[in-house]
């Protein structure tokens, strides 16, 4: 495509979704460019050659909405399985249900408790910290969710996940701690959630399949930049300090290492996700992913399973950036971004590089809709200003 309206940079959830409404609704001619060797951004997934089994190569994506909106426009493109997500937690040689429910509760103290009596326990056990005045992460934990529960469910994994200890971390970092009173043990609490049935390349191929569209694998903007910057519109969905040459500084990211193997048993763990919540214990999860699809089993080969551990640490240049830090100088960096990306003519930045933020996939699809409908759409039907 020599001539596009319009260059989306980008191939994640963000940029697919704002090429395909430009592309659909707007009849514009959308270029995609993407620097990896594939679209869709830490959203894609690709089948296991030897076993048949789907894995998510950037981390396991589960997707859930309550976002009427945005449920809708997803299942344009794939249908969803009834996959209703679950986690479990192992600690000190058990193992138990997690989030922070009943069923745990009763396990860990070894007796059981009607709800009353578990949330006399644990605001008991929270009393020990005021939250308002806590100096610190683990305080502002025991403040609560009390001592005990901390020290088996929260200390452990937040010290692998930041390598840093609790007590060195900003109590800002949380700001509530669940605990369900009932035997509720699904993961997430949204009206819609399931996984994509043909897998998300499926989907997120199907969203970018339009005549309009170009995606231009393998292809970073910065080095075709100065054939698009001011003469046509882009949006930009890649790291926003990046764009401006880090001038106020990196802005700093925790990234996950997926050490991937395939076992010699049909099943290694028993369900998708278990934490691992002892110290001891160098990697913070292990994914095994042929449990997101029951229903697939005829396709995945007997005797083997893909899994993965996953272990976190501070993101070094040219690791993945995949959860923000953001520290107060992060965030005072941020605010200096934010000004530069306003008196930038003719870009806009989005999704969760762009503007520093985690964004879940239905977060991610939410926010691009908006930029079409608030910005983009009233720039190419009206002519207003783009920013
Ligand atoms: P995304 O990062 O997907 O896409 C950005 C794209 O821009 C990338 O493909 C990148 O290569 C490209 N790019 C960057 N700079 C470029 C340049 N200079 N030139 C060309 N291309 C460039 N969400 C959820 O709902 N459920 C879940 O279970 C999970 N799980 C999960 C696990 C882990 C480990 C992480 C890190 C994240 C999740 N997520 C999630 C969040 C999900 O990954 C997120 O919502 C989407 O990736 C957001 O899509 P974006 O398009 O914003 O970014």
């Amino acid at each position: 495509m020599s001539h596009p309206d319009i260059v989306i940079v980008g191939s994640g959830l963000f940029g697919l979704t704002v090429a395909e409404r430009c592309a659909e609704e707007l009849g514009l001619r959308v270029l995609v460019l993407e620097r990896r060797h594939h679209l869709g951004g830490n959203a894609y997934s690709e089948r296991d050659p030897e076993t048949g089994v789907e894995v998510h190569k950037y981390g396991a994506h589960l997707f859930h909405t309550s976002n009427e909106r945005v449920w809708e426009y997803a299942n344009r493109f794939t249908a969803f399985t009834d996959y209703r997500h679950k986690v479990f937690g192992k600690y000190q040689g058990q193992v138990y249900s997690l989030p922070l429910n009943l069923a745990l509760i009763n396990q860990f103290f070894g007796r059981s408790h009607t709800p009353d009596e578990a949330r006399a326990l644990i605001a008991e056990q929270a009393s020990e910290f005021d939250t308002a005045s806590a100096t610190n992460l683990e305080e502002k934990a025991i403040s609560l969710i009390g001592r005990p529960l901390y020290e088996a469910f929260i200390k452990g994994y937040t010290a692998k996940q930041w390598q840093t200890d609790p007590t060195e971390l900003s109590a800002d970092i949380i700001t509530r701690l669940p605990v369900r009173y009932t035997f509720q043990n699904g993961w997430f609490s949204d009206t819609h959630e399931g996984l994509p049935v043909d897998g998300y390349t499926a989907w997120l191929t199907r969203m970018a399949d339009h005549p309009n569209i170009e995606v231009r694998l393998e292809t970073d903007f910065f080095d075709v930049a100065e054939n698009y910057k001011g003469k046509v519109p882009i949006v930009y969905t890649g790291p926003v300090d990046e764009y401006f040459g880090s001038s106020e500084g990196r802005l700093s990211w925790r990234t996950v290492d997926l050490e991937e193997s395939v076992v010699e048993t049909d099943d290694f763990q028993g369900t998708g996700v278990v934490n691992y919540n002892d110290q001891d214990v160098p990697y913070t999860r292990i994914i095994e992913f042929k449990h997101f699809h029951p229903e697939r089993e005829k396709t995945h080969l007997p005797g083997k399973s893909v899994i993965v551990h996953e272990y976190s640490r501070f993101a070094e240049e040219g690791d993945e950036p995949y959860y923000p830090v953001n520290t107060a100088e992060d965030r005072a960096k941020l605010l200096k971004y934010r000004e530069l990306a306003q008196a930038e003519p003719m870009v806009l930045f989005g999704g969760r590089l762009g503007t520093y933020q985690y964004l879940d996939m239905h977060m991610a699809i939410g926010a691009a809709l908006s930029m079409f409908d608030n910005k983009l759409k009233p720039h190419f039907t009206e002519g207003a200003e783009l920013k």
